[in-house]
């Protein structure tokens, strides 16, 4: 799993009908090995992959590149060589684009993609669809996301606010929704956070775009989605601070039916003061990584 442009409505449809039942909880793959190599720092990434791979029985070994023989001078090409001699699967992150898909044409193993650089995150990604498909269930919204034949043609407007140039998990999100009907996107990028020109036209292509905004002409209200992204300040030279910030203020303008979503980890773009407001899933959605996880995993070991 490199790209979300190879997930089919399918598979995820698949995915997220197994990781609703209760089939998931009942898996056994004691004899597989799972490869966590992060060439970037993580927390719930890395740490999700972990307890998922124990939550379906398998073992995990992790890769320090900090005490590897990286320090000794060992190329890429036979660190990965090595790591697909003792796994079954390797999930990698890595800061720069490029080296996930090369990674990727050395294994001898699946490999899933956990970050590459500002491109794309597509587990997280499919975390963050599963909050959506789970809130709109809640609210029995029939709707192409939730796998209903006979949607109610009701559109989902959803708001993506900050780095948008630099965010790979909205890059990767923004992939998936345009894959469904009815969901129209709009983009409050922060002070030099624009959308590449390649997201717009992704967004232009579908149909998905509703056009330009700026924080003077934002209409709060509209938005049944509205999704906070910090400054991705690894990845940017610029010492900028968020031009919007979510608190609670904010929150008395925000659909009572609506949910505010963050991938975390949040700098200052969302005010903890909000988060017992029920609107503020940011946290469900990271408890959704471990079960998406569980599934993704699951689903590749018993199709191998
Ligand atoms: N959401 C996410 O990718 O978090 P980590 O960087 O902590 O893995």
């Amino acid at each position: 799993m490199i790209s979300v442009k190879k997930i089919s409505k399918q598979y995820i449809k698949k995915l997220f009908t197994f990781i609703s039942g209760d089939k998931i909880h009942n898996q056994n793959f004691q004899n597989k090995v799972l490869v966590n190599a992060f060439f970037e720092p993580s927390t719930r990434t890395s740490l999700s992959f972990e307890v998922a791979m124990y939550k379906i029985g398998g073992k995990v070994i992790s890769f320090n590149k900090d005490i590897s023989s990286i320090k000794k001078g060992e190329s890429f090409y036979d660190t990965i060589k090595t790591l697909c001699v003792y796994g079954d699967a390797l999930v990698i992150r890595h800061p720069d684009i490029k080296k996930i898909e090369e990674a990727q044409q050395i294994a001898t193993i699946p490999v899933i993609n956990a970050g590459n650089g500002n491109s794309e995150h597509p587990t997280q990604a499919l975390l963050d669809l599963y909050t959506i498909y789970n809130h709109l269930q809640n609210q029995s919204i029939n709707h192409s996301l939730t796998f209903h034949d006979k949607d109610t043609n009701q559109n989902i407007n959803i708001l993506f606010i900050g780095d948008i140039v630099n965010s790979r998990t909205i890059h990767s999100l923004i992939g998936l929704l345009c894959k469904f009907e009815n969901i129209i996107i709009n983009v409050l990028p922060y002070k030099d956070c624009n959308p590449s020109s390649e997201l717009l036209q992704t967004l232009l292509s579908h149909n998905s775009l509703s056009g330009e905004i700026s924080k003077e002409t934002l209409n709060i209200e509209k938005y049944d989605i509205i999704y906070s992204s910090r400054f991705q300040k690894e990845r940017s030279s610029q010492e900028n601070k968020p031009d919007i910030i979510i608190d609670k203020e904010f929150m008395t303008k925000v659909k009572k039916t609506a949910i505010i979503m963050h991938a975390l980890p949040r700098n200052e773009e969302i005010d903890p003061k909000v988060d017992e407001d029920e609107r503020c899933v940011y946290f469900k959605q990271m408890e959704h990584g471990v079960l998406v996880r569980m599934g993704i995993l699951a689903e590749l070991f018993a199709t191998e």
